[in-house]
């Protein structure tokens, strides 16, 4: 089984479209995907209604979800840790107790040579149209990311 996490402030905008899409897209019995925010402002809360709505526009139910805080143990259970922009990587990386840890977590962007910021425009302070191109672009990189973990 390959575990993999995808991390953002709140858990509640970015990282749950991430946590849907890729699950959506690997075999569940091989693959087992989950989200965390860094913050726990959001803990115990539903995705913002803005990202269940853009996510069952295009077929993807991630209203079930559950917000959380990304703890240490996730570097244990996890072997991918995605995280949405450099400061969700650095608040990860400054709970990483060594190496191992460190070598698990990766900007989620990193990979998508076709997208120069590395940054996932966080869009729970913008416009409905901000959440459409985080859903479009988790999409075309987590088919990216897939090619990468296949590897
Ligand atoms: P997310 O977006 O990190 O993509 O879930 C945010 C959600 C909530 C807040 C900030 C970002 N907030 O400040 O409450």
């Amino acid at each position: 089984m390959t575990r993999i996490l995808m991390v953002c402030l709140g858990n509640i905008c970015r990282s749950p479209l991430a946590h849907g899409i890729m699950q959506s897209k690997l075999p569940e019995d091989h693959f087992y995907v989950d989200s965390a925010g860094t913050a726990a402002y959001h803990v115990g809360n539903k995705p913002d209604r803005r990202s269940i709505a853009v996510a069952k526009k295009h077929g993807l139910d991630i209203s079930t979800q559950t917000a959380r805080q990304f703890t240490v143990a996730d570097f244990d259970t996890f072997d991918y840790i995605y995280a949405m922009d450099s400061s969700n990587y650095e608040d990860i990386i400054r709970l990483a107790r060594n190496n191992s840890d460190i070598e698990k977590v990766m900007l989620f962007l990193e990979a998508n040579t076709f997208i120069q910021n590395k940054n996932m425009p966080d869009p729970y302070y913008g416009e409905k149209d901000g959440f459409e191109y985080v859903y479009n672009l988790v999409h075309e990189t987590c088919d990216i990311l897939i090619k990468t973990i296949n590897d």
